[in-house]
C-alpha cells in the first residue's frame, strides 16, 4: 500500500503566458495551439509517482485576464504551492509574475512553495524543424520578437526572491513535468 498525498497548487500569471496548456501538458499529454482564454478558474487533478510516494495534485488554473484578479486570494488561500508562469517573449509578464509572487508571499500560506515557470522557449530555442519547415517562420508571431527575458536575469530573480525556477514548453512538453516533480518532492 502506498501513501497517497493531497497537494493543492495554483497556477496564475499573466494572460495568455500558458497555465492551461502547462496544465494540459501535465495532465493529458496534450497541447491545443488556439486554446481559449480561462474563465475564472479551471479544476483538474493528476496523480504522480514520486518514488515510494503517490501524490495526487489537486490543481487550480486560474484565469490571467485582469477582469479576474480578485478572485485570486480565493484560489490561493488554501494553496501548498503556485506556480507563477511567464513567457520568455514577453518581458512584460515577468514584471507581471514578480508582482503575483509578492502577493502570494504576502497572503498565501506562509510555507507555500513557489516555483517560477518561464513558458514557450521551444520559441526561442534554435529550431532544426524550422529548417525542414519555413512556412513555419515568417508569418508566425512567436518568433519575430524572439527571447525577451535571459535566462540568466530570471533565474537570478528566482534565487533572490527564494523560488524553484523552470523553463518550460507546454507545446513540446520540456521542462513541464520537472516543475511538478520537483514541487512534489520538496
Ligand atoms: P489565460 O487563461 O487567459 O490566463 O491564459 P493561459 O495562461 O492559460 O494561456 P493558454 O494556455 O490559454 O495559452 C495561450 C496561447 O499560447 C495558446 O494559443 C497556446 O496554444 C499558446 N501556448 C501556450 N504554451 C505555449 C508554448 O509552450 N509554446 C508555444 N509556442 N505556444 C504556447
Ligand atoms: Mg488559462
Amino acid at each position: 500500500i502506498q501513501a497517497l498525498t493531497q497537494l493543492f497548487l495554483l497556477l496564475t500569471g499573466e494572460a495568455a503566458v500558458g497555465k492551461s496548456s502547462l496544465v494540459l501538458r501535465f495532465v493529458n499529454n496534450d497541447f491545443q495551439e488556439n486554446k481559449e482564454p480561462t474563465i475564472g478558474a479551471a479544476f483538474l487533478t493528476q496523480k504522480c509517482r514520486l518514488e515510494d510516494k503517490v501524490i495526487k495534485f489537486e490543481i487550480w488554473d486560474t484565469a490571467g485576464q485582469e477582469r479576474f484578479h480578485s478572485l485570486a486570494p480565493m484560489y490561493y488561500r488554501n494553496a501548498q504551492a503556485a506556480v507563477v508562469v511567464y513567457d520568455v517573449t514577453k518581458a512584460a509578464s515577468l514584471d507581471k509574475a514578480k508582482s503575483w509572487v509578492k502577493e502570494l508571499q504576502r497572503q498565501a500560506n506562509p510555507n507555500i512553495v513557489i516555483a517560477l515557470a518561464g513558458n514557450k522557449i521551444d520559441l526561442v530555442q534554435p529550431a532544426e524543424e524550422s529548417e525542414e519547415d519555413p512556412a513555419e517562420n515568417g508569418r508566425e508571431g512567436g518568433r519575430e520578437g524572439g527571447r525577451q527575458v535571459p535566462t540568466e536575469e530570471a533565474k537570478a530573480y528566482a534565487l533572490e526572491a527564494g523560488l524553484l525556477f523552470f523553463e518550460t514548453s507546454a507545446k513540446n512538453g520540456d521542462g513541464v513535468r520537472d516543475i511538478f516533480v520537483e514541487i512534489g518532492t520538496q
